[in-house]
C-alpha cells in the first residue's frame, strides 16, 4: 500500500523551494509513479480553452487533448468527482491512450472553487485502485491545490 502521508509530504516539501504548477506537477507525477506499483501513466491534463490540455505525466505519449465529459478525465472534471474505474473497457467513452491501461482513477485539481484539472493514473491491472487509494489520492490533491501556483 502506498504511504499516501509521506507522498504529500514530500509534494509539501519540493513546493516550498518552488511552487510554479510545471514543476509541482512534474515532480509529483514523479513521486507517484516512484511510489506506487503497477502503472503506466500517471500524469495531469489541465483545462485550457475550456477543454483539458495534456500537462506533465509520466509514461507513454498520450492524447493531448480531452473535451468536457468525454472518456475518464473529462468526465470526472465535468462532474467535479472522482472516478474510479476497476475496468476501463467497460466504461462508455473511455479514451485508450495507451492499449496498456485497464483500470484507472481519476481526481478532480481546483481552484477558487473551480475545477482547473486533473489527476489521471492508469494501471495495466484490472481493479488496481482501491476505495484507500481515493482516499490518499485526494488527500494528495488537496494538498497539490494548496502549495501550487497555477
Ligand atoms: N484514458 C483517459 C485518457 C487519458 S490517458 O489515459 C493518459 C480517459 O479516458 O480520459
Amino acid at each position: 500500500m502506498t504511504d499516501y502521508k509521506l507522498l504529500s509530504e514530500q509534494l509539501r516539501a519540493l513546493a516550498e523551494d518552488e511552487p510554479n504548477f510545471i514543476p509541482v506537477l512534474s515532480n509529483a507525477s514523479a513521486l507517484i509513479n516512484d511510489n506506487m506499483t503497477d502503472l503506466n501513466w500517471a500524469g495531469f491534463y489541465l483545462m485550457d480553452n475550456g477543454s483539458l490540455l495534456l500537462g506533465p505525466f509520466q509514461g507513454k505519449v498520450a492524447c493531448i487533448r480531452i473535451a468536457l465529459g468525454k472518456g475518464v478525465c473529462g468526465t470526472a472534471a465535468q462532474l467535479d468527482e472522482t472516478q474510479l474505474v476497476p475496468n476501463v473497457h467497460e466504461f462508455p467513452g473511455h479514451i485508450a491512450c495507451d492499449s496498456a491501461s485497464n483500470s484507472e482513477i481519476v481526481v478532480p485539481i481546483h481552484k477558487d472553487g473551480k475545477v482547473i484539472g486533473v489527476l489521471d493514473i492508469d494501471s495495466p491491472s484490472l481493479n488496481r485502485f482501491t476505495e484507500e487509494d481515493k482516499v490518499g489520492l485526494e488527500a494528495f490533491v488537496k494538498v497539490l491545490e494548496e502549495v501550487t501556483v497555477f
